[in-house]
């Protein structure tokens, strides 16, 4: 199947059921809810509760979800639409569909090959991959399996501009199209699961890839070198099998890693530089000024803040409340997203991110007004199940999801799929 296919959901479907006739099926369950339940049973329970869990009670989670359910879709009729388009265009770019895998860290919890299983299935779909900046692969590696494929870079903006100016260049410098700031995380969020089982990937050297590939983080380490006193720990078994993963997940050999103090180092030089909370809207002139490639916010769910994106010179919005991961009881994403898209008013592309579980939930944000939504959780599930081809089916699953709700309600390309095409209702709560 052609990443420009225009009957891209009918060679889909055919391809499952033919292949059903010999007794074939799906590497991954197609609905989203056997998929998390399929990945659920291979995952260990720290793994299953990093990627599905989220903050306080997980309400924003919930609501994240019964935001869609309010907006129902208005199919039209006799339409002609045997060509179906899902291509987009965002900043010059073309791509063949109007989603983009969301950045997501920490991916070797779900796969030994991690973010380059995924860079090989963005690639082969033509659909973008976001490097996360907790990534578990450094984003040299995943651009050069991906070819000329797509990419974007998540930044997390550190303590240290020099170290944010570094990720910045490492991005430029492996073709990433667009950088994409995450405001939400400038701390983490109460996550219940996680606190329950005293569990934080990047504790245990996962998900540090950017850092400890980065020149200028093993200067920071070099520097903090002498200034972190050896706390007080008493020697467990716990504590052995965590030096003994830590040295594993660190880069380099594990035997040379148990012997040094390295990995130890660097985590405790990402704990002091990871995250600036007291980063404000002034601060984003340096990254303004640092590069010519479009800069998105990800985070924003307040209209006053979507001008703000403009007012300081930023290029587009990702509407988005970190999948319910940092504000427990924070507005839906979907609920947040038309007073954003009103705000704008066509100056810069709002994108669409949390709760995106379908095709037509996809078809939902498309209609009020996202140009391209991302998507998270699912492919994540499928990476965990089947790796590349995991992740491959998923993306094309979503896809075909997508385009056969477009031709269904009589819309044969992205740029047509407006509000008029929702109702609101209050019937789903
Ligand atoms: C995330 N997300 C995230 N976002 C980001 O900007 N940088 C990151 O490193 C991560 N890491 C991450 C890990 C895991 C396990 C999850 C589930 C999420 C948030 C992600 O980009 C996206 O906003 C959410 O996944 C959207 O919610 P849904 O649609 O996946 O429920």
């Amino acid at each position: 199947m052609e990443p420009g296919s225009k009957n891209f959901s009918r060679e889909r479907q055919s391809d499952i059921y033919i292949g059903g006739v010999s007794g074939k099926k799906p590497a991954v369950p197609v609905s989203f809810d056997q998929l998390k339940q399929a990945a659920k049973k291979k995952l260990s329970k720290e793994a299953f509760a990093y990627v599905a869990g989220g903050a306080g009670r997980e309400s924003t989670i919930s609501r994240n979800r019964c935001g869609f359910q309010r907006w129902s879709i208005v199919p039209r009729m006799l339409r002609g639409v045997s060509d179906l388009d899902t291509s987009i265009s965002l900043f010059g770019h073309s791509y063949p569909v109007p989603f983009l895998l969301a950045p997501i860290g920490a991916l070797d919890l779900f796969h030994p090959d991690a973010d380059e299983e995924v860079a090989q299935s963005a690639a082969a779909a033509g659909v973008p991959m976001i490097f996360s900046s907790q990534a578990s692969v450094p984003m040299e590696q995943c651009a050069e399996v991906m070819g000329a494929s797509p990419r974007w870079f998540q930044l997390y903006w550190s303590t240290s501009n020099e170290l944010v100016e570094s990720f910045v260049r490492r991005a430029e410098k492996c073709g990433c199209q667009a950088i994409v700031l995450t405001l939400d995380t400038t701390m983490l969020g109460w996550r219940t699961r996680d606190l329950d089982l005293a569990y934080l990937p990047f504790l245990h050297a996962r998900g540090i890839a950017q850092y400890t590939s980065d020149p200028v983080f093993k200067k920071l380490m070099d520097e903090y070198k002498d200034k972190d006193p050896e706390r007080d720990r008493s020697i467990t078994f716990s504590t052995i099998r965590s030096l003994f993963l830590m040295a594993r997940y660190y880069p380099g050999s594990t035997l040379k890693n148990l012997f040094s103090e390295e990995p130890i180092r660097a985590v405790r030089t990402f704990i002091r530089t990871y995250s600036r909370p007291s980063l404000t809207w002034e601060d984003l002139s340096f990254l303004r000024d640092l590069t010519d490639l479009p800069v998105l916010l990800k985070g924003i769910l307040h209209p006053e803040d979507a001008r703000k994106v403009i007012e300081y010179n930023m290029d587009g919005i990702i509407v988005s409340n970190h999948g319910g991961r940092q504000v427990d009881g924070a507005i839906s994403a979907i609920e947040a997203l038309p007073a954003v898209v009103d705000e704008v008013d066509g100056t810069v592309p709002v994108l669409f991110d949390s709760g995106i579980r379908s095709g037509s939930d996809m078809f939902k944000a498309l209609a009020l007004g996202a140009e391209a939504v991302l998507l998270g959780r699912p492919y994540v599930y499928g990476l965990t199940l089947a790796g590349r081809q995991g992740v491959s089916e998923v993306i094309r699953n979503f896809r075909a999801d997508l385009e056969l709700n477009m031709g269904l309600s009589g819309i044969n390309s992205v740029s047509n799929i407006n509000r008029k095409y929702l109702q609101y209702s209050q019937l789903h709560n």
